[in-house]
């Protein structure tokens, strides 16, 4: 049943229809479930039809949702050009509330509905805009490069964005630019520590965390490969260094499925939130995922019921002030006009290059 109490049936139909998408799921669905899921996300195709709406879904969403309802899905930076590039009247963010405001910003004329309004996020929430005009005061010249996990008032202060799968890149390119040998990275301490070993760019850093990837540490990486010698441990870079320090290669959660599908290692771990082995397990018949990992609250606020009724009833709006929206469109744009990041060719381990400490503000 739908949560508008409407009562949809797995007709012979739905079953045919969602055929495709339980093949991808049937390893994390039981078919008890997915009688109830089914119907729901044949719908929820029919409506993003009716209402020319597509749905953005991250990495992080359930299988159900990333394989039943996604039109894209990806890493932030993905789901970012996406935005800029669709054509849909209507986006729903099948993610978290920064990523909606980044869609927002981008494309200012679309609809942009989030599911729940409360999918936050510990990184977005751990600073404001207010704290970067003075980080600005304090460091007068340096440019600022600002994770997307970010809320609109933090990137309307920022010169450039990074996420991810990007950052050393971005940090080297806005040093480039203003002719600095610093920069200012906020708000991920872990993040900017991570790419401080990846570069020569001194970097200034605020102490924002994930709440989801602090929790790993270097000894659960190290129990893992005990008990599990012949896996392959990718971590994601807002982990602490010195998981990173002990995993065999880092990058975005899009990376990290990439490496998956191209390198095909017999097992792997994948040391981030636990809904990325389910999603890209669908496509990787010949990995074995050892699955240490945890859930991050504000990604799990999303449901195929939400987005039913997101769908049906064109709620949450998700509205960003337009001047704030035009400074901040400016960094995200910059980030988004450079060329891709590169691909590590053999995908090789990304290890700490220098031994160069952040100056935490
Ligand atoms: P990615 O950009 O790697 O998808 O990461 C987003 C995120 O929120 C990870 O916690
Ligand atoms: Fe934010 Fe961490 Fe959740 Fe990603 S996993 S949305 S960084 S709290």
């Amino acid at each position: 049943m739908a949560a508008d109490g409407f009562q949809f049936a797995f007709t012979p139909e739905v079953e045919a229809v969602t055929a495709p998408a339980w093949e991808k799921v049937k390893h994390h669905v039981t078919p008890m479930e997915w009688r109830l899921q089914a119907p729901l996300i044949a719908e929820i195709n029919r409506l993003k039809q009716a209402k020319d709406a597509v749905i953005l879904a991250h990495n992080y969403m359930t299988p159900e949702i990333f394989h039943g309802v996604g039109d894209y899905v990806g890493d932030s930076l993905g789901l970012a050009k996406e935005a800029a590039r669709s054509k849909a009247s209507v986006i729903v963010q099948a993610g978290v509330h920064f990523m909606a405001e980044t869609s927002k910003i981008l494309s200012p004329d679309k609809t942009v509905l989030i599911p729940d309004l409360r999918a936050g996020c510990s990184l977005a929430s751990s600073i404001t805009g207010a704290d970067v005009r003075l980080i600005k005061q304090r460091y007068p010249g340096l440019p600022v490069v600002t994770y997307v996990n970010t809320t609109a008032d933090v990137k309307a202060e920022t010169d450039i964005c990074c996420t991810s799968a990007n950052a050393v890149q971005v940090v080297e390119e806005a040093a480039r630019l203003w002719g600095v040998d610093r920069v200012i990275m906020i708000p991920d301490e872990f993040l900017a520590r991570n790419v401080a070993r990846q570069t020569t760019i001194g970097i200034i850093a605020w102490k924002g965390r994930c709440e989801v990837h602090e929790r790993f540490t270097a000894a659960d990486i190290l129990e893992v490969r005990e008990a599990y010698p012949d896996a392959e441990i990718l971590a994601h870079p807002e982990c602490p260094p010195d998981v990173l320090a002990v995993s065999d290669f880092a990058g975005s959660t899009q990376a990290m499925n990439d490496y998956v599908l191209t390198r095909k290692p017999r097992r792997v771990v994948l040391i981030t939130e636990c809904s990325m082995a389910d999603n890209v397990a669908a496509d990787a018949p010949f990995t074995e995922f050892v699955r240490p990992c945890n859930l991050c609250p504000h990604m799990k606020r999303i449901t195929l019921e939400n987005i039913y009724e997101t769908l049906l009833h064109g709620r949450h709006e998700v509205t960003v002030d337009p001047a704030v929206a035009e400074r901040a469109r400016q960094a995200v744009q910059r980030m988004i006009d450079l060329p891709p990041p590169a691909v590590p060719a053999r995908y090789d381990l990304v290890k700490a290059r220098h031994h160069v400490d952040v100056e935490l503000i």
